[in-house]
């Protein structure tokens, strides 16, 4: 049973100049002829990834969209140090990506909260360091990011969906990271709540300013949050098309820029494909 509505608990409210939350580090990235091969020890050869080439400035905001299969979960599995490359190279300002880090953060479609665990000690759990100075104060800073402080002693079992999905949002910030990889994180959500949700990560990434890498494959979502929205091909995924989206935010979905952008990812995410229902091209 969920414990509260979505709306009810969002703060706007800027950190506060006591806050032991560290101004975040934006980090640039760049994926440069990035290929990956998965292969089987039965000599089965998976190609998930093709000649990817991709520039991210400090602070961006960028959607990536590309059909069900195609990588897009690889990719950020690279950034995020947990996959390596079969040629290319990515790189965080400048450095090749070897390891995972803390400078990373990932939210994935599910919450992946410890069920065993409160909310607080969820988030907790995510610091390298839970019993040093300032773990208490950033546990609490984050969960009034997302507006959950009331409910730090709940279990997950006893949250809706969307409000997991902000724990799993503040246990990804826990650590400033200066990268935010989101892997479908509103997936799972019902329609008006992921729409809620994607308000609340714009509110944290103005108020944050870290790099953001959205993958989805909500167009909507991509073309409402994003800088830019990267369209992968099928599997190989490569970049067909990269579409800036140089509209103010907020933005309005119903506009008719809006609706003109939207409506340029649509036909290159169908672009070569037979079955391209008409009103899209
Ligand atoms: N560890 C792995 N071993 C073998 N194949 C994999 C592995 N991870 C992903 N793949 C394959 O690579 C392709 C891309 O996967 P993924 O990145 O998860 O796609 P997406 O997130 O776009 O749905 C898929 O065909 C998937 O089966
Ligand atoms: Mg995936």
């Amino acid at each position: 049973m969920a414990l509260g509505t979505e709306l009810a608990t969002v703060n706007p409210d800027r950190p506060k100049t006591t806050s032991v939350r560290r101004v975040i580090q934006a980090r640039r990235l760049a994926l440069r002829g990035v290929s990956k091969v998965f292969t089987s020890r039965h000599g089965g050869r998976v190609e998930a990834l093709k000649d990817i080439n991709l520039a991210i400035s400090p602070g961006e905001f960028v959607s990536v969209v590309g059909g069900s299969g195609c990588g897009k979960s690889t990719l950020l599995r690279i950034i995020a140090g947990l996959e390596g490359v079969s040629s290319g190279e990515a790189l965080l300002d400048g450095q090749p990506i070897n390891r995972a880090g803390l400078d990373r953060g990932m939210v994935f479609q599910e919450h992946r909260l410890l069920p065993w665990l409160n909310v607080w000690d969820n988030v907790l759990f995510a610091l390298p360091d839970p019993r040093g100075p300032a773990a208490r104060e950033l546990v609490d800073e984050h969960l009034e990011l997302v507006g959950l402080k009331p409910f730090a002693s709940a279990y997950p079992n006893q949250l809706s969906g969307g409000m997991s999905q902000r724990v799993a949002i503040a246990r990804a910030l826990v650590n400033r990271p200066g990268i935010l990889l989101l892997d479908e994180p509103f997936g799972a959500l019902d329609a008006l709540t992921r729409i809620q949700l994607q308000q609340e990560i714009l509110r944290i990434w103005q108020a944050e300013r870290a790099t953001m890498v959205l993958v989805t494959h909500d167009i909507d979502e991509a073309v409402f949050l994003g800088d830019r929205v990267v369209v992968l091909s099928n599997r190989p995924g490569t970049v067909k098309e990269e579409i800036p989206v140089p509209l103010a935010r907020p933005r309005q979905r119903g506009g008719n820029d809006f609706s003109a952008i939207r409506r340029k990812v649509y036909r290159h995410f169908f672009l070569e494909e037979e079955n391209a229902p008409e009103y899209m091209v």
